[in-house]
């Protein structure tokens, strides 16, 4: 299947990675329904890309709105091919485990994890009547390392990987890929919110020397979801400049 006139879902699509990837994906023919609770932010991005795209305002972790929101899109585009989880929030960091919030933590798997199940839960039943689909769940390496200070970020992007392992799995036999990708620190919305000593702690643990570009996760995020990447499902992608050679 080429990637003519497929149809993407993208979370998280009006800020950081998940634009990158809206971007990249819209120049490759790619229909796309941009999911985001930033609205306005949405309106402009779409306003911006030469390719077919419908804006949904969103909150991932209202079960109800994703299920309209999925319907939406795909009685607008007709169906979906491919999924992309991008939305995702840090909550509190460069705090210790005894000082964590609990309510804060629930907050971010709230997001990055219930979000993540939500939509893969209402896409996947297409993605089956059409034996095909590609389902990108973007994770961080904080999920496969566990960065000091970041438990709740830490541990919903550990459960976000083996989400992937997980329905990689389980729709192995149906044409349906599922994979994660977990990048190191590329320069965002989010990452400028956190405390610097954070980004520091981070940055300097990349072999590399510097961050990831959004031009660099694209061109990945568009490979995984590509009809190319056929044989290769529940597996965690790497894009840590050598952090994880794991
Ligand atoms: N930037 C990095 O260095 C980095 C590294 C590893 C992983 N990630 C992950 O990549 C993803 C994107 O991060 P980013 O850097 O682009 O961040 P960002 O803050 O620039 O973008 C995140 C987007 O998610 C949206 N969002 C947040 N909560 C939402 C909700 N409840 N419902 C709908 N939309 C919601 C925000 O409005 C925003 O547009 C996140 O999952 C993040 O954890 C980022």
């Amino acid at each position: 299947m080429g990637t003519d006139n497929q149809v993407a879902i993208i979370t998280g699509a009006a800020s950081g990675l998940g634009a990158a990837i809206a971007r990249e994906l819209s120049q490759h023919n790619i229909h796309i329904a941009l999911f985001d609770k930033d609205k306005e932010k949405l309106i402009e991005l779409s306003a911006s890309l030469e390719g077919d795209t419908e804006v949904f305002a969103v909150d991932v972790t209202n079960e109800n709105e994703v299920k309209d929101a999925v319907a939406a899109a795909i009685k607008r585009f007709g169906t979906v091919h491919l999924l992309i989880n991008s939305a995702g929030i840090t909550g509190i960091t460069n705090i210790k485990s005894h000082e964590v919030d609990t309510a804060n933590l629930q907050a971010v798997f709230n997001v990055n994890f219930m979000g993540s199940y939500y939509t893969s839960k209402y896409v996947l039943p297409h993605m089956l009547s059409n034996n095909y689909g590609r389902i990108l769940h973007i994770a961080s390496i904080a999920g496969k390392e566990g960065n000091a200070g970041m438990l709740a970020y830490s541990a919903s992007k550990a459960a976000v990987i083996a989400m992937a392992k997980v329905q990689g799995k389980e729709y192995a036999e149906t044409g349906i890929t599922v994979n994660a990708l977990a990048p190191a620190v590329v320069r965002t919305a989010l990452v400028d919110a956190l405390p610097e000593t954070q980004v520091k702690y981070m940055t300097d643990k990349i072999p590399m020397k510097r961050c990831g570009t959004l031009e660099e996760l694209a061109s990945m995020a568009a490979f995984i979801v590509s009809a190319k990447n056929s044989f290769t499902t529940g597996f965690t992608f790497d894009l840590s400049g050598g952090r994880a050679t794991y």
